[in-house]
C-alpha cells in the first residue's frame, strides 16, 4: 500500500513536471571586463609593468593570494601556481587555453571571465592593482616552474 502511494505521488510529480513549460537553461551572465590586459593584441605590455618575481611573491603574500593558491603544486581553494605558466588549462566552458601572460593577467584582474574547470568562481578580481604590481605577480607565477 505504501509503495502504491509512493508510485501515485511519483507519477503525479512526473506529470506535473512534463506538463510545465521547459525551464530555460541557466546561462550565467558573462562578466564585463574591468580592464583589458591586451588592448593592442601584442601581449600584456602594461605601462611600467613590474618584472620582479621576488616582489611578486611578496605581493602574493600581502594580497592574500597564497591563502587560496599554493606554490608547490598542491590544490587549495584555487589551483597551484606551480607549472602553470605555458601549460594548458581546461576551463569550465569546456575549452582549453594556454596559460600565457594575457591569460594569467586576466585571471588576476577578471577571474570570472575564464574559470578553471573543477573550481568554483570564488576569486574576487584584483583590478585595483597597478600594472607594476600585476607584472610582479605575473613574474612570480612564471618563476614557479
Ligand atoms: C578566495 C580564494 C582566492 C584568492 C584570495 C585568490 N584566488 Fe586566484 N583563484 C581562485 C580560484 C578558486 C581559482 C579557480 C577558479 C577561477 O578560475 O576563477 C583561481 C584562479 C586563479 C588563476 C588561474 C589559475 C589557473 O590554474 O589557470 C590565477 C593566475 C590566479 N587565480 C591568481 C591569483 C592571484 C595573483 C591572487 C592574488 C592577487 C589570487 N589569485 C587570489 C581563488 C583565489
Amino acid at each position: 500500500m505504501k509503495q502504491f502511494l509512493i508510485l501515485v505521488l511519483l507519477s503525479m510529480l512526473l506529470s506535473a513536471c512534463t506538463g510545465a513549460a521547459p525551464a530555460a537553461p541557466e546561462i550565467p551572465p558573462t562578466p564585463a571586463a574591468t580592464r583589458d590586459p591586451d588592448p593592442d593584441g601584442d601581449g600584456f605590455t602594461g605601462e611600467g609593468k613590474g618584472t620582479n618575481a621576488a616582489a611578486g611573491a611578496q605581493l602574493a603574500k600581502t594580497n592574500g593570494c597564497l591563502a587560496c593558491h599554493a606554490a608547490d603544486g598542491s590544490k587549495l581553494v584555487g589551483p597551484s601556481f606551480k607549472g602553470l605558466y605555458g601549460s594548458p588549462v581546461e576551463l569550465s566552458d569546456g575549452t582549453t587555453v594556454i596559460a600565457d601572460d594575457v591569460y594569467i593577467v586576466r585571471a588576476i584582474i577578471d577571474p570570472n571571465m575564464q574559470v578553471v574547470a573543477g573550481y568554483a568562481p570564488t576569486m574576487a578580481g584584483y583590478g585595483h592593482l597597478s600594472d607594476e604590481e600585476i607584472g610582479h605577480l605575473l613574474a612570480y607565477v612564471k618563476s614557479l616552474k
